[in-house]
């Protein structure tokens, strides 16, 4: 595997990325928590950060331990800190260098920069330029711009060889950002892209099996990828000593519950269905506050699986979905800081019951759980299926949530996802939703006058849902889920759709 010390370079997380699409694992450390190097590291990359080398609390380490012990990539600040450590110079320049930029010079076709052209084009951003390489490095290449774009250490300088960069390879804007990388993964460090979605699951489901051996686990599924993921790798593992809940809160879509439950069926799963939908519509009666509801929603949830729990006495562990970019310890502008945001839906379960926790999709991104979901022949529906919140529809039915008023979003929003599915846009959309609006309009239908309720359709372009940007769906698609919600969910007589972009909107609207 290869090591990246994150420098926090808003990068860093596609140069793993991109390492693991050559089929290579990749791990991601604070620059200031080195592991100790054992033979399964084989390379070690340093990244770029927002933060300039001669500032005074630029983020420093000793490379003692690192350089010469395995190859070695710096990137961008990287390069420069590798740079000025061993005595070579570093500049602030006047203006950052932001944007694509021609390799015109290549002094070596080094291992590197093998099958790199000539003038390759790169993606540049720093702020920093280095003036002069220390004496025993070399140097390989340069921009128009700089001088120094590329360099090396010299031959036999040290055990293992250095190289560093100024541009960035892991951004597409650098064409042969790729193949440099898998000069230096493959060839300089020596892995085999043996890491695939395949071999994640064997070792996955052997380690699972290791660790937990004939204990069980226990685990809340939402029917969304990530748990159902997570499960069947527990699953594979153990078998029906894992032991599954999904809950009906009564707030989720049309159908839903029995759907997933009937995939978790084909899928083999343990899972125990518990219809909860009128204690939450009890404890919801009468609110109208958005954070009130999410507060009761996300109580309640953790009531039943307690309670549901309570009858397997002796359970040792709780399994849960939590992957890579929720447990990515994050070093910003304001110095290295821990965000670890965990998947606890429990809460504080795990605690109070004493279990411990296991997380089997903890080091994938989204799109490689997607990926081992693949492998596991786990169905497009729930692979592909577009982020739904937690509290389901109790924070899309703007103020107080009743039953009734459930079953008039259901029936709306089916008509939208259904439609988007038909319209081939479903895959097209991030996520998608309806709003009912605690409103009442004049209409008119035949020839009587109606005073009904209006929906909202919502639906998104996104990354990561921290940002978004309303889907320009076409005005025909628009046209017919409107009149096909209006003429046949009684109780409906207008529908609107959300223009809003995220920020200064959200995504969901309480
Ligand atoms: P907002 O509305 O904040 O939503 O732009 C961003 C993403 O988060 C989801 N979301 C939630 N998910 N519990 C969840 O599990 C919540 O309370 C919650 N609120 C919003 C939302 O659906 C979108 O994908």
């Amino acid at each position: 595997k290869i090591l990246i010390l994150d420098f926090g370079s808003q990068y860093t997380q596609l140069i793993a990325r991109r390492i693991r699409e050559l089929n290579v694992y990749s791990e991601i450390v604070p620059f200031n928590k080195v592991p100790h190097l054992d033979d399964s590291y084989k390379g070690v990359i340093l990244s770029g950060s927002p933060f300039s080398v001669t500032d005074e609390n630029a983020l420093k380490i000793d490379l003692e331990p690192i350089i010469g012990k395995k190859p070695v990539l710096g990137v961008c600040y990287g390069a420069q800190y590798i740079a000025q450590y061993y005595g070579g110079q570093v500049q602030r320049s006047e203006k950052r260098e932001y944007g694509k930029a021609k390799l015109h010079r290549i002094f070596q076709q080094d291992g590197l920069l093998q099958d790199v052209p000539i003038d390759s084009q790169v993606w540049m951003s720093h702020g920093d330029t280095i003036m002069s390489i220390p004496e025993q490095f070399e140097l390989l290449a340069g921009t128009e711009s700089v001088n120094v774009a590329a360099f090396k250490s010299k031959d036999g300088a040290y055990a293992a060889p250095v190289y560093c960069i100024q541009f960035h390879p892991e951004v597409t804007h650098s064409l042969d950002g790729a193949t440099l990388l898998r000069n230096f993964v493959v060839n300089i460090a020596g892995c085999h892209g043996e890491w695939t979605p395949k071999s994640f699951a064997e070792h996955s489901v052997a380690e699972l099996k290791e660790k937990i051996g004939s204990e069980k686990v226990l685990m809340a599924l939402s029917g969304g990828v990530d748990s159902t993921v997570a499960a069947t790798l527990l699953d594979r593992a153990i078998g029906d000593n894992l032991i599954c809940f999904f809950v009906d809160n009564g707030l989720l879509r049309k159908g839903e519950y029995q759907q997933v439950l009937d995939s978790y069926e084909h899928l083999g799963l343990n899972v125990h269905g518990i219809d909860a939908k009128n204690h939450f519509y009890e404890e919801l009666k009468g609110v109208t506050n958005p954070e009130a509801k999410r507060k009761i929603i996300g109580r309640l949830f953790i009531e039943v699986f307690e309670a549901e729990a309570a009858k397997y006495p002796g359970v040792k562990w709780l399994g849960q979905g939590t992957i890579y970019p929720d447990v990515i310890e994050s070093v910003s502008v304001h110095g290295p800081s821990v965000t670890i945001k965990s998947h606890h839906n429990v809460g504080g379960l795990p605690d109070k019951m004493g279990l411990k926790i296991v997380e089997p999709l903890r080091m994938l991104f989204k799109d490689e759980v997607r990926r081992v979901g693949k492998e596991l022949e786990i169905p497009v529906n729930i692979l592909q299926r577009h982020p739904f919140p937690g509290p389901g529809l109790g924070i899309r039915i703007l103020g107080e949530v009743n039953a009734e008023k459930v079953k008039l979003l259901q029936d709306a929003d089916a008509i939208y996802i259904d439609n988007l599915r038909k319209f081939g846009l479903y895959d097209q959309v991030w996520q998608a939703g309806t709003i009912l609006l605690p409103i009442q309009s004049v209409g008119v239908m035949g020839d009587e006058r109606t005073y009904e309720q209006a929906v909202a359709l919502r639906a998104v372009n996104s990354v990561d849902g921290m940002t978004a940007e309303w889907s320009h769906l076409p005005y025909e698609f628009l046209a017919k889920v409107s009149s096909e919600i209006i003429n046949n969910v009684k109780g409906i007589n207008r529908v609107v759709y959300d223009i809003s972009t995220k920020p200064p909107a959200t995504i969901e609207w309480e």
